[in-house]
């Protein structure tokens, strides 16, 4: 399955690879002994999921370095792990989509040909397991034994990648019985890419600072990931298997994956409608799927369905159906507090994995944005003395970057229906970038075709969530240009025929909850206040609002949002939904340059889109 050759006889003893008597699976055990055979690990673990596992795993790290215990009665059964400073983020100039051609790529994914891709893959996981252990973890993601869910195996070299992988995806022994003695698996090859020469003292995050691999090789349906530990980089069933590879499934199959958080918004009144919601990387998704309404707006929930990823498929009741392919939470630390979201501090009161936070002296963790005042002293995430007097001169006490990983059960805002292998029914899409002008606060598409546009042609800021410059706008099509595992010209006309696919095709909507005036202010507050918008756009959906036409689409006036409980007044809020000709003007020459690069694969509807707004801009 690997097609690679054997880099040499098999070195790792027969004992060392023996599956356990519960993986029957043929063809699964053939693979990791093929792998073994060329990566050449002292030993191999069957990873069964279990607490015991997990809590052996967690004390060997501690014991090696790769992880601080955190005191126990501040995060009970909770850790802090600081990565290389080479190795802090998702790197997309290293990530492969080595489709068996080009054009399937397309023009926003760095492409290799597979077989050239494979030859150096087999040059650099050749002996890469050296003194180190190989991990075989099973997942699934989506409920087990669902039919919309799929199975992946990862083999890893990282205990911090099994540890972490066990609360992201469902994990473990269960995953053997449904995967049988045939079943299908999606294999995901992860090496740290640094093998251990007899006798060495290991580093504490062992990684290659030279050569990073994230490739995907979208026909074979195949992971293979080298040299870097982190996040979407080594915690394989994420962006690489529920995105890349699964929006390649989808777009064979009928089917969306997508970079959504799924939320439910619950009326006064018990009526739930489900909104699923794509932003870019690091600009407030798990924010939004965790939304406490402010009090004005008393009667009003959201529960949590998901807060990265959805998978969406029709349903026989002729809705779009999702479900959060995850288990777990890999969420940016900074910026998450008790203002900004007190369900994911919550969420985090125990049981987390943390990577790159400070570390303060009563033993728990700190970073920027938790408390308006930081501790007089901390441990930075590289292990440094920190105090208010560094973060005055602008060194970051957390990287922006940093996470917590943590299981999505402890989540209070959790939705009972997380779990149903139903998923549930999608009224509205969201998409939303991270733009200080040009996009308002919210605006509705008058069609499916004209949503398409406006999420194909978004534009964000980019954050850190990713290796490279921070702040710049680029084109982002719905939040999807780092994940998309084909050919984006390809991805828009699937978009296209997904609504005959479905009798009740969701509405679409714009927001932008990060407009900035003259002085650079946010304009709009943001968090719980975005339930405003939210309320907007259930009403909508239900047909029991109202919205004006605008040249961008379908718009509230002031007095169709409900103002209970808040000063924000019209004037405020006019500003928040202006839109001005000479931005405008840039953001269709943006537009057309997206449109250009993507070339003749554009699907001429979106054209058409560009024209009829060219229009009425200028009307
Ligand atoms: C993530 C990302 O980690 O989008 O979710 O970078
Ligand atoms: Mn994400």
């Amino acid at each position: 399955m690997s097609r690679m050759t054997l880099a040499s006889p098999l070195r790792t003893s027969a004992a060392a690879l023996a599956a356990p008597a519960y993986v029957e699976h043929r063809r699964l055990i053939e693979w990791v002994r093929e792998i073994a055979a060329l990566t050449e690990p002292d030993r191999i673990v069957w990873c069964d999921g279990s607490d015991a596992e997990f809590d052996r795993l967690c004390a060997e790290m501690v014991a090696a370095g790769t992880l601080i215990r955190l005191a126990a009665d501040k995060r009970p059964r909770s850790f802090l792990a600081r990565s290389d400073p080479s190795d802090v983020a998702r790197m997309e100039e290293r990530t492969f989509i080595c489709s068996e051609s080009p054009d399937d790529a397309g023009p926003t994914n760095h492409w290799v040909a597979p077989a050239a891709m494979r030859n150096t893959l087999e040059g650099l996981f050749a002996r890469c397991m050296r003194g180190r252990t190989l991990y075989v973890v099973p997942f699934s993601m989506g409920p087990l034994g669902s039919p919309i869910a799929q199975i992946g195996v990862e083999v890893t070299d990282s205990p911090y990648v099994v540890v972490n992988m066990k609360l992201m995806t469902r994990m473990g022994r269960a995953v053997y019985d449904v995967l049988g003695s045939d079943g299908d698996f999606i294999p995901c090859i992860h090496s740290v890419g640094a093998p251990l020469t007899a006798g060495a003292r290991d580093v504490a995050w062992p990684c290659n600072r030279e050569h990073k691999y994230i490739v995907h090789f979208p026909e074979a349906r195949e992971i293979w990931s080298f040299g870097s530990g982190y996040g979407g980089n080594a915690l394989l069933g994420k962006k690489c298997l529920a995105l890349r590879i699964a929006s390649v499934m989808g777009r064979d199959e009928g089917w969306l994956a997508e970079h959504m958080l799924i939320l439910g918004a619950t009326s006064p009144v018990g009526e739930k409608t489900y909104i699923a919601a794509a932003f870019p990387s690091a600009c407030g998704k798990t924010n939004l799927a965790m939304l406490i309404p402010p009090p004005g707006m008393a009667g009003w929930k959201v529960s949590t369905i998901g807060e990265d990823i959805a998978w969406l498929k029709p349903g026989p009741d002729g809705y779009l159906h999702a479900i959060n392919p995850e288990a777990g939470y890999f969420g940016v630390a900074p910026g998450t507090s008790h203002e900004s979201n007190p369900n994911a501090m919550a969420t985090l009161r125990a049981n987390v994995i943390f990577t790159n936070v400070a570390l303060a002296d009563d033993g728990d963790v700190w970073w920027e944005g938790m408390t308006r005042t930081p501790p007089a002293h901390l441990v930075d995430w590289q292990g440094n003395d920190w105090t208010p007097a560094d973060g005055a001169a602008g060194r970051k006490a957390a990287h922006p970057n940093a996470r917590f990983t943590v299981a999505a059960t402890q989540c209070p805002s959790f939705d009972p229906a997380w779990d149903d292998p139903a998923g549930v029914p999608i009224s509205a899409f969201v998409f939303g970038g991270r733009r200080a002008d040009t996009m308002p606060l919210v605006t509705e598409a008058r069609s499916w075709a004209e949503g398409v546009y406006k999420a194909a042609t978004m534009g964000s800021e980019t954050t850190a969530a990713a290796v490279g410059a921070v702040g710049q706008v680029r084109r982002d099509p719905f939040a999807m240009l780092p994940f998309c595992g084909y050919h984006v010209g390809d991805y828009f006309r699937h978009w296209l025929a997904m609504e005959k696919k479905v009798a009740h095709p969701p509405r679409m909507f714009t927001v932008n909850w990060f407009r900035k005036d003259a002085q650079g202010r946010f304009v709009w507050p943001g968090f719980g206040e975005n339930m405003r918008v939210l309320r907007w756009i259930v009403e909508r959906c239900r047909g029991q609002t109202r919205a004006r036409d605008d040249a961008l689409g379908l718009v509230p006036a002031y007095a169709d949002l409900d103002w209970k409980g808040s000063a924000f007044d019209a004037d405020a809020f006019a500003a928040v939904m202006a839109h001005d000709p000479q931005q405008w003007a840039r953001e269709l020459a943006a537009h057309d340059e997206l449109f250009a690069k993507i070339g003749n694969r554009l699907p001429p509807e979106l054209r058409a889109e560009r024209e009829r707004l060219a229009a009425r801009l200028a009307a």
